[in-house]
C-alpha cells in the first residue's frame, strides 16, 4: 500500500516522464563566445549566431522528423526517409545539418528559433525540447552631458542597440557604484549623481547583462568648480545685454552663454 501510495507521489512529481520517449539532449558548439556550452535536457539557453546540436537516440526504421512547436504553430523542420537526401523545409534550409547516423540536427540559431523542438519516427517520438535563443548584447551607449557644474546634476542614461539586457550596473573609475542620496538610479537604464562635486569626475561605465552576455562601455564625466564656470558666465551674460560686440564674443564662445541662464 505504502509503495502504491510512493509510486503515485513520483509519478505525480515527474509528470510526462513515464509517457515521453527518448530525451532530447543538446548543447551549443563552439565556437560561440557567449552562451555556456554544457550540455542540457529539457531545455538549453543559447545565443543568435551560434550553433546548436539536438540528439536523441531514437528507433526508426523507415521514417525520422524533425518537428518544432511554437505556440499553436507545428511544423516540420526536416524530414528522412532513408530512401534519398532528407527534406529540409525551406527556412531551415542553409542552416541546418542533419545527421544520417545518429539522426543529430545542428542549426545555426536565429532570433525565432526560441521554441520546442522534438524528433519522431514511426516507432516513437521525444518530449518537447525547450530552445531559448537570447540576442547578444552589442556595446551599450552612455548619452549625457560630459561636463556638468557643480552643484548640479549629472544624468547619464545607458543605451542597448543589440539585444535585450537583464541588468545595468554602473561603476565609476572602476568600481562598482551603490545608489544612496548621491547616486541615484532611474528605470534601471539611467544614473543621476545630485550635487554634483568636483569629486564626482571620472570614468562612468556602464555594464549591461544578459543570460548569454556582457557587455560594457565608459563616458568621461567632468564636473567644472563652480568658480570657475559662474564668474564668466555671469560676466558674459550681464554684458550680453548691454553690449552687442560681446554678445558676438560670446556666441562664438556659446556654452557659457546657454548653459546658466537656464
Ligand atoms: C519535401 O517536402 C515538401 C513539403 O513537405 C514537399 O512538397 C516536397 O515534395 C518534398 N520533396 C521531396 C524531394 O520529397
Ligand atoms: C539556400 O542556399 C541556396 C544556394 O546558395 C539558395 O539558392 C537558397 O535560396 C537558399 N535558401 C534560403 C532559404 O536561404
Ligand atoms: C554522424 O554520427 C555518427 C555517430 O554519432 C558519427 O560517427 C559521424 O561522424 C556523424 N557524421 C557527421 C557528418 O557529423
Ligand atoms: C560588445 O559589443 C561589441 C559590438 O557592439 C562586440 O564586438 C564585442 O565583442 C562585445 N563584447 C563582449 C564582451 O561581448
Ligand atoms: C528594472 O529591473 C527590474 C528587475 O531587475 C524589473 O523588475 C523592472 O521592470 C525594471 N524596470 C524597468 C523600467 O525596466
Ligand atoms: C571628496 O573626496 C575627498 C577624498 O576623496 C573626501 O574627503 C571628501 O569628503 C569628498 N567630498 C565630497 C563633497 O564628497
Ligand atoms: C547638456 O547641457 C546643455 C547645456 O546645459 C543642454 O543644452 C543640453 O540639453 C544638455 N544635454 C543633455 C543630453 O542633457
Amino acid at each position: 500500500m505504502l509503495l502504491v501510495l510512493l509510486f503515485l507521489l513520483f509519478l505525480l512529481a515527474c509528470p510526462g516522464s513515464s509517457a515521453a520517449g527518448p530525451a532530447i539532449t543538446a548543447r551549443t558548439l563552439p565556437p560561440c563566445y557567449s552562451a555556456a556550452l554544457g550540455p542540457a535536457s529539457q531545455r538549453l539557453v543559447s545565443a543568435v549566431g551560434c550553433t546548436v546540436l539536438l540528439a536523441a537516440p531514437l528507433r526508426a526504421t523507415r521514417l525520422v522528423l524533425w518537428e518544432y512547436s511554437s505556440g499553436p504553430r507545428e511544423g516540420a523542420i526536416l524530414t528522412y526517409t532513408f530512401d534519398g537526401p532528407a527534406n529540409t523545409s525551406r527556412p531551415y534550409e542553409n542552416r541546418t545539418r542533419f545527421n544520417q547516423t545518429d539522426f543529430s540536427l545542428r542549426m545555426v540559431l536565429q532570433p525565432g528559433d526560441g521554441r520546442l523542438y522534438r524528433l519522431r519516427s514511426e516507432a516513437e517520438a521525444t518530449g518537447w525540447f525547450q530552445l531559448r535563443v537570447v540576442e547578444p548584447l552589442s556595446e551599450p551607449e552612455i548619452v549625457g552631458n560630459s561636463s556638468v557644474k557643480e552643484g548640479g546634476t549629472a544624468k547619464l542614461v545607458c543605451n542597448v542597440l543589440g539585444g535585450k539586457a537583464d541588468s545595468y550596473q554602473w561603476k565609476k573609475n572602476g568600481e562598482l557604484l551603490l545608489g544612496s542620496d548621491h547616486i541615484q538610479f532611474v528605470d534601471n537604464t539611467t544614473l543621476c549623481i545630485l550635487k554634483a562635486s568636483m569629486n564626482d569626475s571620472g570614468y562612468y561605465s556602464c555594464l549591461v547583462s544578459n543570460e548569454v552576455s556582457q557587455n560594457e562601455t565608459s563616458f568621461l564625466l567632468h564636473v567644472q568648480n563652480a568658480a570657475n564656470v559662474v564668474l564668466p558666465v555671469i560676466l558674459a551674460c550681464v554684458v550680453v545685454g548691454s553690449l552687442a560686440g560681446v554678445f558676438v564674443w560670446c556666441r562664438r564662445r556659446d556654452r557659457p552663454c546657454h548653459n546658466p541662464c537656464r
